[in-house]
């Protein structure tokens, strides 16, 4: 039996695992372990309990407030007695938090391989996403298996000197998310929700990234009150639960009757919800993946995306995070039907729904399970398998 050990803490690592989670739960020859930092603690488990997952080992980490530094050394600590016990043969990390460092440093240090999910997206920029873009290049530096979602991604990868045989091109597991999550037929639980008529232009935001604390986010949050206000629309913002993020955003958007300011929703409801909303207006990495397959467009909060491929692709466009630039940006798209119809296709550069399934593969022809390497993922596709 090949034991492997999928770590991770956060949101976006536990809704882009599960799929490869499950799958790992029932292939053959497989003994699949959960570990969590549960570096969040309420928004992994919106997650872990509507896709079934119930991990062997459970940090509970979070601590209100927490700073970097706390979370790496006490994962790193807690980490190191869990891979002790479970004698694991590969810990599988994702992305590029704080608990995906710690696990693969922890991981390294008792000699243990590890395989990275999604590795090899940059911005070639140490300050944004920060502290991100550091944790994503020192995971690289550790990892034994290195599965880029997209084929910019293993160039990156390549770029920096990773042997091309330890690379896998894959598709990103937040499109074989997506595909159990989206139904036309779905119905909101959330009462606020079940109100919205969709067929009049509906904003989505969501935004916490730590490099827009402080004035960046009070403008973005300035620029949504004023769309709002001037084009007589209605936002929905689930907002993150970090004090940092949800101080700022309460004070300057609540109160107002066309904004409705929610708690961080469970995934399927936030997938449906982005599938009906007209236009997502964000800084999060996972959204920007989501809404291009769905074909909605999105306005990239962030000054750089180590996410280009929908941009190059025309459904997502990087505006910043300064007022006038966000306002114009979005009246633009809300306004004018042509420059919306050219942004909203349906795109997916990110995956095909079957990323989970070469990531598997990989692991099995690594270990010598199966004798032939899996294909690589090819963008082109127009819809989720
Ligand atoms: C982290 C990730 C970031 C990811 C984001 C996704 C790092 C360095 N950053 O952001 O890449 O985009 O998560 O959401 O790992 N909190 C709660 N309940 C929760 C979750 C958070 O109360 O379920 C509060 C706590 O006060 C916590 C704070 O939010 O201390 C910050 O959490 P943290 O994981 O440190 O967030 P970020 O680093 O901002
Ligand atoms: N998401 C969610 N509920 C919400 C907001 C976002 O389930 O209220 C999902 C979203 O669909 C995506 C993921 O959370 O899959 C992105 O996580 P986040 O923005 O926290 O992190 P990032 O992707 O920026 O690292």
């Amino acid at each position: 039996m090949l034991k492997i050990i999928s770590v991770f803490g956060t949101r976006p690592e536990a809704i882009k695992m599960a799929p490869l989670v499950s799958l790992l739960g029932s292939t053959e020859g497989i003994k699949s372990l959960t570990a969590v930092t549960a570096q969040h603690r309420e928004m992994l488990d919106q997650v872990l309990t509507p896709f079934g997952i119930r991990p062997a080992y459970d940090l509970d980490l979070m601590r209100p407030r927490q700073t970097l530094t706390e979370i790496t050394c006490r994962s790193l600590t807690g980490l190191e007695k869990i891979f002790q016990e479970a004698g694991p043969d590969l810990v599988l990390v994702h992305g590029d938090t704080t608990t995906t460092f710690a696990a693969s440093l922890a991981a390294f240090y008792q000699g243990i391989p590890t395989g990275h999910v999604e590795a090899g997206l940059r911005t070639h920029r140490k300050d944004s996403p920060f502290p991100e873009e550091i944790n994503r290049r020192l995971t690289g530096a550790l990892a034994d298996l290195h599965f880029a979602p997209t084929a910019l991604a293993r160039d990156n990868l390549l770029g920096e000197g990773v042997p091309p045989g330890s690379i896998y091109v894959t598709g990103n597991t937040v499109i074989d998310a997506l595909k159990t999550t989206v139904r036309e037929d779905f119905r909101f639980t959330e009462p606020r929700l079940l109100e919205i008529d969709f067929s009049r232009p509906v904003l989505l935001a969501e935004v916490h990234r730590r490099e827009s604390w402080g004035a960046p986010l009070e403008s973005i949050c300035r620029a949504l009150r004023r769309l709002v206000d001037e084009l007589k629309l209605l936002l929905v913002f689930p907002v993150h639960r970090n004090p940092a993020v949800r101080e700022p955003v309460e004070r300057l958007l609540g109160g107002h009757p066309r904004i409705l300011l929610l708690d961080p929703l469970d995934t399927a409801t936030f997938h449906n919800l982005m599938h009906r909303c007209r236009l997502v207006l964000t800084d999060s990495g996972g959204i920007q993946e989501e809404a291009p397959s769905l074909g909605r467009p999105v306005l990239v909060l962030r000054e750089v995306t180590e996410r280009p491929e929908a941009v190059e692709a025309g459904t997502v466009q990087v505006v910043g995070t300064a007022e006038e630039a966000v306002f114009r940006a979005a009246r633009r798209l809300i306004l004018d039907p042509e420059a919306y119809q050219a942004m909203a296709r349906a795109v997916n550069p990110y995956g095909d729904g079957r990323a989970s399934t070469r990531i598997r593969d990989a692991i099995l022809y690594h270990f010598g399970l199966i004798p032939t390497r899996p294909p690589d993922f090819t963008a082109g596709k127009r819809k989720p398998e």
